[in-house]
C-alpha cells in the first residue's frame, strides 16, 4: 500500500488565458501569468493511495463520489503512468487501485478558481505516489489549463509553446513570492445567481467566433507579457496595475465579442470597477488593480499599506449586514478607520446592502506541496 497526500493553490491570472489550439492536450493560443495566492486561506487537498488490496478505484471530491471516466482525469491518469512505467519496479504498482480523495477549504460555488487548485493538487499527489519526476505543470495543464500555473509559487508565466505535442507548453516562475512581500490580494465574492458557462464553454465559443480573439493574441498579449514581466521584476506598482486592469476588460470584451456572448461580469462587479478607477484617480496614481475571471468576483491587489482604507472604502461603497467574523476571511485585520470622507471626497454612492457575500483578505504564496501525512483517506482506502 502507498499513499501521499498533498494541497495546492487557487492562481489569479493579471494576463488572461483565453482560447485553446489544441483542445485535448490543452494548449493555449497566448502566454499567460498570474500570482499564486498563499494556501493559509485557499487551498485544495488530496490524498491518493493505491494498494493490491483495493477492489476498485474511486474518486470523491468535497465528500461527493465522482466519475473517473471524465477525460480530463483519465488523460492525467495515461499520462503520469506512461511516465511512471519508464520505471520497471512500478510494474506491480501500476496495476493496483487507486483511491482518490479531494477537498477545497473554500466554497467550490463561489468559482474561484478551484479547478487550477484541484488539478494541480491531484497531478502532485499523483506524480509523488509513482515517483514521477518531470516537469508538473505540463501534467497539471492537461487537468485544467490553469491547473499548470498552480504548480508553482510567486509569480509564474504560462509560456504557450509552440511544439505540436504541447512538450514546451510549460510554466515557468517569474519571481518567487518572497519578491514583492508587500503584495496583498483582496477576493470580493460576489451575489449572483445566474446561471454560469464556465471557461472551457466560453473561451471554446470565443475561439469560433470571436474575431478580437485573433488580434488579442497575435498582437496584444505578446507585448503585455513583456511588460508585466518587466512590471513584476521592478515592482512597479502602477503600470503592473495598468496592465492587470487593461487584460481583464480586454478578456471581457472578447467574451462579449463572443457569440452568442458570454457575459461573466454583473452590476455589482461594474461597481466595483468604478470604485477602483475613482480611487486611484483621487490618487493620482494606481494604487488598486482589479481583475475578474469567467464570473463576478472581483481580485484586487494592492499593497499591504493600502489595505486598511480601500478595505473600509469598500464597507461604506457595499455595506454588508452579514457577521464580521463571517464576512472578512484570510489574513486577521482590525479596520477601525473610516473612509467616509474618502467617499464623499471622491463622490461614490452607496450601494444596496449585501451585494457582497464575503470577502477573503490574502497574499502571494507557494506552490503545490507534499504534506507529511494528515490523509484524507482511512487505511482501508475511504473518505475519513
Ligand atoms: C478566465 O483553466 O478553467 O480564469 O483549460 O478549459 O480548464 P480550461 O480553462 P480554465 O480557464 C481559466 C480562464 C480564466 C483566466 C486565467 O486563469 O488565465
Amino acid at each position: 500500500m502507498k499513499v501521499v497526500t498533498c494541497i495546492a493553490p487557487v492562481n489569479i491570472a493579471v494576463i488572461k488565458y483565453w482560447g485553446k489550439r489544441d483542445e485535448d492536450l490543452i494548449l493555449p493560443i497566448n502566454d499567460s501569468i498570474s500570482a499564486t495566492l498563499s494556501m493559509d486561506h485557499m487551498c485544495a487537498k488530496t490524498t491518493i493511495m493505491c494498494s493490491p488490496d483495493f477492489e476498485d478505484s474511486k474518486f470523491w471530491l468535497n465528500g461527493v463520489e465522482q466519475s473517473l471516466e471524465s477525460k480530463r482525469l483519465v488523460n492525467c491518469l495515461q499520462e503520469i503512468k506512461r511516465l511512471a512505467s519508464a520505471e520497471p519496479s512500478n510494474a506491480e504498482m501500476l496495476r493496483w487501485n487507486i483511491r482518490i480523495c479531494s477537498e477545497n477549504n473554500f466554497p467550490t460555488a463561489a468559482g474561484l478558481a478551484s479547478s487550477a487548485a484541484g488539478y494541480a493538487c491531484l497531478v502532485t499527489a499523483l506524480a509523488n505516489l509513482y515517483g514521477v519526476k518531470t516537469d508538473l505543470s505540463a501534467l497539471a495543464r492537461r487537468g485544467s489549463g490553469s491547473a499548470c500555473r498552480s504548480i508553482y509559487g510567486g509569480w509564474v508565466q504560462w509560456h504557450m509553446g509552440c511544439n505540436p505535442d504541447g512538450s514546451d507548453s510549460i510554466a515557468r516562475v517569474i519571481e518567487p513570492s518572497i519578491h514583492w512581500p508587500e503584495m496583498r490580494i483582496l477576493v470580493l465574492v460576489v451575489n449572483d445567481a445566474r446561471k454560469k458557462y464556465s471557461s472551457t464553454t466560453g473561451m471554446n465559443r470565443s475561439v469560433a467566433t470571436s474575431d478580437l480573439i485573433k488580434h488579442r493574441a497575435c498582437n496584444v498579449v505578446p507585448k503585455r507579457v513583456t511588460e508585466m514581466r518587466e512590471a513584476i521584476k521592478t515592482k512597479d506598482f502602477n503600470k503592473f496595475a495598468e496592465i492587470t486592469m487593461k487584460d481583464s476588460n480586454q478578456f471581457h470584451a472578447i467574451a462579449l465579442d463572443t457569440h452568442p456572448p458570454c457575459v461573466y461580469m454583473n452590476d455589482t462587479s461594474h461597481a466595483i470597477s468604478d470604485m477602483i478607477h475613482a480611487y486611484n484617480e483621487h490618487k493620482g496614481v494606481n494604487k488598486v488593480a482589479y481583475t475578474f475571471d469567467a464570473g463576478p468576483n472581483a481580485c484586487l491587489y494592492l499593497l499591504e499599506s493600502e489595505v486598511a482604507e480601500v478595505l473600509s472604502l469598500i464597507n461604506e461603497c457595499f455595506p454588508s449586514t452579514v457577521a464580521k467574523s463571517d464576512y472578512l476571511r484570510g489574513i486577521p485585520l482590525n479596520i477601525e478607520k473610516s473612509s467616509d470622507d474618502l467617499k464623499f471626497a471622491m463622490n461614490l454612492q452607496v450601494n444596496e446592502p449585501n451585494l457582497l457575500k464575503y470577502i477573503i483578505y490574502t497574499k502571494v504564496g507557494e506552490g503545490a506541496q507534499v504534506l507529511d501525512g494528515d490523509h484524507l483517506l482511512t487505511m482501508v482506502g475511504l473518505p475519513k
